[in-house]
């Protein structure tokens, strides 16, 4: 096979130079199935990395990208064929091997997902691990009992990737929806998306006390920090709280008093690692709730590899909504 194009993180002083450089498939991480990849597209975490604000990867020279979808190229195992259209979301591309920024991925066969019915490369990458993960926290909240009886579901960092698809999910899945962002100018596509109803983040009076007025039936939390001390004190009783980020930090600032008073539970959401039951049990969900032309709505920008990185450094300083896609080759 001739030489290919990859956005490849190099280790540099001042962090991570990220640049577009050919190389050759003996040089990719090992594994059974060589993807050709067509889409992929960029996330919070692949924003971190290639622009070396967070220490993502764990070992460099590596490929960029959490995300990759495709077809197969070669496969030692016998449940993939060449031509299958495939995607692989997390499973450690673009942080512990080569990721999906690239003309060519190999990976472990296990990680490979077949492309759903009706659905194409681009389509699976609008969704990427942002809309996967928001699955999988509308997941395993039903599996611990939630309803739409329970209230509304509190999405914050709601113009993100995993925000977006968050509103989209449950106000399918038939739940009142309240979307919080930062962004001023934002409701008219959070309304959209199937948000009922718009907050901007500081207009809330967080209160101080270890359980304030119930407000939400449940919640995803994108943000971690106060955000989420905030939900665990304003989810009803017996409501659950998907935890999933940490864009405005890592902190969490509660009591007990939430979990032993209210029955409130705060749900672990890993999208990188999972069994593959569940990984396949959460695109079932994507499928049956979402159209592959849903997706548009929340595609906003569309990148070759050499547009990620300033792609990525607006993504951090938030002046990117929804999801921008890697156009990898047609
Ligand atoms: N657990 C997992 O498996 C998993 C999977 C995917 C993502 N994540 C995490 O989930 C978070 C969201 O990921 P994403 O891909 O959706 O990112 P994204 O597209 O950049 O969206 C993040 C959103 O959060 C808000 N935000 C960003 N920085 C903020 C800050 N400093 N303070 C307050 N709000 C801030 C912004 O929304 P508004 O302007 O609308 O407020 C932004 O659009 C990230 O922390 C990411 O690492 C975790």
């Amino acid at each position: 096979m001739d030489s290919f194009k990859a956005l490849r993180c190099h280790a540099a002083d001042k962090g991570v130079d990220a640049r577009v450089e050919q190389m050759h498939a003996d040089e990719l991480s090992e594994g059974s199935v060589l993807i050709r990849a067509a889409w992929s597209g960029i996330n919070f975490k692949d924003a971190l990395a290639v622009t070396g604000t967070g220490k993502i990867m764990r070992g460099m020279p590596l490929n960029a990208g959490i995300d990759v979808a495709g077809t197969v190229e070669t496969s030692e195992d016998p449940r993939f064929r060449p031509g299958e259209p495939v995607l692989v979301t997390g499973c450690g591309l673009g942080e512990a091997r080569d990721g999906g920024f690239a003309e060519f991925t190999r990976v472990p066969a296990d990680s490979v997902v077949p492309m759903p019915e009706g659905w194409d490369a681009r389509q699976v990458m609008a969704v990427g691990t942002a809309g996967f993960t928001a699955a999988m926290a509308l997941v395993r909240m039903e599996q611990n009992g939630q309803h739409p009886d329970l209230g509304p579901i509190l999405v914050n960092g709601a113009s993100g990737g995993v925000g977006s698809y968050a509103i989209r999910l449950f106000h399918r899945a038939g739940y009142q929806v309240t979307a919080l962002t930062g962004k001023a100018d934002a409701a008219d596509y959070l309304r959209g998306l199937g948000a009922n109803e718009t907050l901007l983040t500081g207009d809330q009076d967080l209160g101080k006390r270890p359980l304030e007025k119930p407000l939400w039936g449940g919640a995803v939390d994108s943000l971690g920090g106060e955000q989420l001390t905030w939900l665990t004190r304003t989810v009803q009783p017996w409501g659950n709280i998907g935890a999933v980020g940490l864009a405005a930090g890592i902190e969490l600032n509660t009591t007990v008093l939430p979990f032993i008073l209210r029955g409130v539970s705060l749900l672990g959401i890993n999208s990188v690692e999972c069994a593959r039951d569940l990984r396949l049990a959460v695109w079932r969900r994507v499928e049956e709730l979402l159209e592959p032309t849903d997706v548009e709505t929340v595609v906003t920008d569309e990148v070759d590899l050499e547009g990620v990185l300033p792609a990525a450094e607006e993504l951090l300083q938030r002046k990117r909504h929804g999801r921008t896609l890697v156009r990898i080759s047609s």
